[in-house]
């Protein structure tokens, strides 16, 4: 279980500083899919970015089964993430000069022997839908939707348990959009947590918990039919 407690963060000092998340609290139940809805410039990202260990808070805690993220020395904190998160942006950010396969396996390169890692990435891939035939192409021949499981397979290859995705459809059509969103809801019933930013109802409303943010707090949101 995630739990953000009194989260806050500013950006800039003084009188120049804007207070993007003002008091956030949150609690994120594992295996289920959790969606944060917002306008653009609302403080998603920020708030993605706080949860999952890439931006200190200015004051509060993020705690993952108890654990302190921010109480970690930043060798221990950054071990963590990549052993427990991963993260899927918005525009993919594939290295354009690797492979397919080669991007996947680039978080763990360091860590495990290339032959067993190239057997994990071809499995992951091959389970979310990428043919065996695109794996040594480069990105920039691949569609929107290819990438963005490509991308989602690079966030898996540590088999991570939480899966923290910033506008994961934001740059895809509406049928690519509906298959990765498809394999999101998969990935939830196969035991993953879900971390989602949209500004997307429709993607949002597959998620079993829905907040918005507003004026940087955190409301849960109601669907109505
Ligand atoms: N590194 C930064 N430095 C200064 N301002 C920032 C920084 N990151 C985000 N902001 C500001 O914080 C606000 C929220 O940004 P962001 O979290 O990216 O929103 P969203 O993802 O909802 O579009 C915006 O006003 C943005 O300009
Ligand atoms: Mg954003």
């Amino acid at each position: 279980m995630i739990t953000v407690e009194n989260l806050r963060k500013s950006f800039g000092r003084g009188t120049n500083a804007t207070e993007v998340l003002r008091d956030i609290d949150l609690t994120i139940p594992d295996g289920k899919w959790t969606a944060i809805v917002g306008p653009s410039g609302s403080g998603k990202s920020t708030l993605l970015n706080c949860l999952s260990g890439l931006l200190k808070p200015d004051f509060g805690h993020v705690n993952y089964d108890g654990k302190d993220l921010y109480r970690l020395k930043e060798k221990e904190r950054s071990h963590f993430r990549r052993k427990h998160i991963g993260f899927v942006f918005q525009d993919f950010k594939l290295l354009p000069y690797y492979s397919v396969i080669d991007n996947v396996i680039l978080p763990l390169l360091y860590d495990e022997a290339k032959q067993k890692l190239y057997e994990k990435a071809r499995q992951i891939l091959l389970h979310i839908g990428i043919h065996e035939q695109l794996f040594t192409r480069l990105p920039r021949s691949l569609s929107g939707g290819e990438k963005q499981r490509v991308a989602i397979a690079r966030a898996l290859i540590a088999d991570p348990d939480v899966l923290v995705c910033d506008e994961p459809t934001g740059n895809l059509d509406q049928d690519n959009r509906d298959i990765i969103t498809g394999l999101i809801d998969r990935l939830r019933n196969e035991g993953k947590t879900i971390v989602l930013v949209t500004h997307d109802m429709e993607v949002a409303k597959k998620a079993d918990d829905i907040y918005q943010l507003t004026s940087g707090s955190l409301v849960p949101y109601e669907v109505t039919a």
